[in-house]
């Protein structure tokens, strides 16, 4: 039975007619893969035999992330042996101008315009998120590319790490509510802004409804997000058993937009 995020999903797509879903992956894991993630086809791509899309998505990581982007080996390793990249692909002229310069295709063809990489862990259901990023602004492309990649490989629950001031924030809690899980395991190179949180994908209506932004504001406390010292004592709450979360729109006007739940 069709859920209530694939409408939402034909309308995103119906919307933006030059953009397609690939995924670029080793072929071994395509079984194990949800190509129609809430209806919406997906062409897989061995990453085998299209080394050049794989060079293209390395240069689109590094300029997104600039000194913290993927090293090649890592990519091959962690990225295409264990797991599958999620990609919107459209023609290279949609592309926002660093990236645009910096791939140096024809304006007709085929570019990377947001991509999402999600790694499986030892839990079952439970993904990490690892890279996100998108050159295509003002569209909501990188909040599909990433609910499409974790129904594509069939997430139940996402850990993901951000910052405080990370415009990334509001697309994350497209997905729902935000966690707070704790400080990042063995540091993180923007420490002191940065935290783990964890998105729980199983209630498919409340996942569109945060796509939509279609939830009444929660009742939440603002804290600016330069006030590392609160931020930080929320952290330490959260790891030890507070229940926390981001409320959508997760961030607003240098704020995030924190609740507490009662004990559970
Ligand atoms: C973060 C990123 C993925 C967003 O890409 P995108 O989906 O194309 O961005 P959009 O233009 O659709 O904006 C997404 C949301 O962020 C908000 N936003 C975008 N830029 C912003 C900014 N400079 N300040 C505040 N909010 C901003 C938008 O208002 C939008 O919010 P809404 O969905 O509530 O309306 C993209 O900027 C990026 O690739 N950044 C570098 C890599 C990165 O930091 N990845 C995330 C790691 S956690």
């Amino acid at each position: 039975m069709p859920g209530e995020l694939a409408p939402l999903a034909q309308a995103f797509f119906a919307s933006a007619p030059e953009l397609s879903l690939q995924a670029l992956g080793s072929g071994v894991h395509v079984p194990s893969l949800d190509l129609a993630p809430y209806g919406i086809p997906v062409t897989h791509l061995l990453a085998e035999h299209n080394a050049e899309l794989a060079r293209q998505y390395l240069t689109l990581n590094q300029l997104a992330f600039g000194g913290i982007g993927v090293p090649r080996w890592v990519l091959s390793d962690l990225y295409l042996l264990p797991g599958a990249i999620g990609l919107l692909r459209c023609p290279a002229r949609l592309l926002k101008a660093p990236a645009r310069e910096r791939l140096l295709l024809a304006d007709e063809e085929l570019a990377i315009g947001a991509a999402c990489y999600v790694a499986p862990s030892l839990t079952p259901g439970l993904f990490v998120g690892v890279s996100l990023f998108s050159f295509l602004p003002g569209r909501g492309a990188s909040a599909w590319v990433k609910l499409l990649t974790l129904g594509m490989v069939r997430a139940k629950r996402l850990r993901g790490i951000t910052q405080w001031d990370n415009p990334a924030v509001r697309v994350h809690s497209r997905l729902g509510p935000m966690r707070l899980v704790g400080r990042v395991p063995g540091g993180h190179d923007y420490d002191e802004r940065t935290f783990v949180y964890e998105t729980d994908l199983r209630d498919e209506a409340r996942v569109a409804q945060a796509m939509l932004r279609g939830d009444a504001p929660a009742p939440a406390t603002r804290i600016p997000v330069t006030d590392l010292l609160s931020l930080g004592a929320l952290l330490d709450r959260a790891e030890g058993g507070a229940r926390l979360e981001l409320v959508p729109p997760g961030q607003d006007d240098g704020h995030v937009l924190v609740r507490e739940l009662p004990p559970g």
